[in-house]
């Protein structure tokens, strides 16, 4: 816990003990369920990004020498003209230096983080957490550290996540990344999916700021779907059962995940506009998950936005799941699109099925 608010906490506490209970109760109540939230009332504010790819870059015309297919199929069907991918990087170690480039660009040291969560799906181990990795790497020594798994979702899970807390007085600075080394999970004998996804990480510091930050999010999970993109883990594999098990790849059904992307991400940003109290014409520019650039020339035409309000990084970097939000986002920031009091609508959406959005002034 932050000692700002260790120390706020230890006098509301003995204020609380000075009162009669019923009163402390409804003390205690009031700052959960209204009138702390107002008080507190503080929003999350992305201050600085970063971003680490791989030093490799894969063109489409490389693949196509390694297995049946073509730029003109990959590139007109996706909009994916090459990738990144590791050699000798790690989850952990793009991490951290998306983590580094972030809090120097946020002008933050690791001592001012109270928290870090890690969206991914391939990290380097089940346990420690790629989130601890990057805390002791970076020496966040007081920073809760953990990892969540919401796929192509899970920056923006960890963002909302980092949101709750600070909303909630809990912790004021948290960094939060995406990081995938998704070519290690893809089956190269599958040409409908290995050359979609590419590698990388992307991060970004936010802290309580009482002006701006984010205005309104949503988001959803639907389990029924989870089989549409799914990577099965281990077996059951003990003294009772012994399996043998052929390593498990990401499976796609594309075709059922862009009915999903083309309905929910229009319909999510447009609540998320709305309860921001804006219209989708107020947004300065949408950054989505970098799937496929047809998914978001669809969103563009449903919510009758022009194109060049929706930045694109598929084209060199392919998919790359939860890190595709924070590496755009680095780039548009790093690129000198975001100026400050500009809207911007973030959604990710994919394995799960998951998906989430959010709306932030800069
Ligand atoms: O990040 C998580 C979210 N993921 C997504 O949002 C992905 C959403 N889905 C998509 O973006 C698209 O469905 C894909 C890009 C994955 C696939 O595009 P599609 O237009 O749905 O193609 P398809 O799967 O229907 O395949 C069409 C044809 C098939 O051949 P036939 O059966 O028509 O003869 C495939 O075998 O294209 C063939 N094909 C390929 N050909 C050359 C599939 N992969 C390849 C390939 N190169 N790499």
């Amino acid at each position: 816990m932050s000692k700002w608010l260790l120390a706020d906490n230890l006098v509301r506490l003995a204020d609380d003990r000075a009162k009669p209970a019923s009163e402390g109760n409804r003390r205690f109540h009031e700052r959960r369920c209204g009138e702390g939230r107002k008080r507190i009332n503080m929003k999350t504010r992305i201050i600085g990004t970063g971003s680490c790819l791989p030093e490799t870059v894969v063109t489409n015309d490389d693949l196509s020498k390694l297995m049946d297919t073509s730029d003109e199929w990959i590139s007109s069907r996706t909009g994916i003209r090459e990738r990144h991918l590791v050699k000798e990087e790690t989850t952990a170690s793009m991490s951290v230096e998306a983590a580094k480039r972030a809090m120097e660009n946020a002008g933050v040291t690791a001592e001012d983080l109270d928290l870090i969560i890690l969206g991914t799906v391939s990290p380097d181990f089940v346990t420690p957490a790629c989130a601890c990795e990057v805390q002791a790497a970076i020496g966040a020594h007081r920073a809760v550290a953990f990892d969540i798994n919401a796929a192509c979702s899970g920056f923006m899970f960890a963002l909302n996540i980092a949101n709750a807390y600070i909303q909630a007085g809990i912790y004021k600075t948290a960094l939060i990344l995406g990081a995938e080394t998704l070519s290690k999970i893809v089956d190269w004998e599958d040409r409908s999916t290995c050359v979609l996804f590419g590698d990388g990480a992307g991060a970004a510091v936010v802290c309580a700021d009482e002006n701006c930050g984010m205005l309104a999010f949503d988001q959803g999970s639907d389990g029924t779907k989870g089989e549409v993109l799914a990577c099965p883990g281990r077996a059951n594999n003990n003294p009772l059962v012994k399996t043998y098990q052929k390593m498990p790849y990401v499976h796609m059904d594309g075709q059922e995940v862009y009915k999903f992307a083309v309905t929910t991400v229009p319909a999510s940003l447009q609540k998320t506009i709305e309860a921001a109290g804006l219209a989708p014409d107020d947004i300065d520019y949408f950054a989505l998950h970098q799937a496929n650039i047809r998914i978001i020339q669809s969103v563009s035409k449903r919510l009758r936005i022009t194109e060049d309000k929706f930045p694109v990084s598929l084209d060199h970097c392919g998919n790359i799941s939860a890190a595709s939000v924070p590496i755009l986002l680095d780039e548009m920031n790093r690129k000198g699109l975001l100026k400050p009091g500009m809207k911007v609508a973030l959604s990710g959406f994919g394995g799960g099925l998951t998906w989430a959005s959010a709306v932030i002034e800069w």
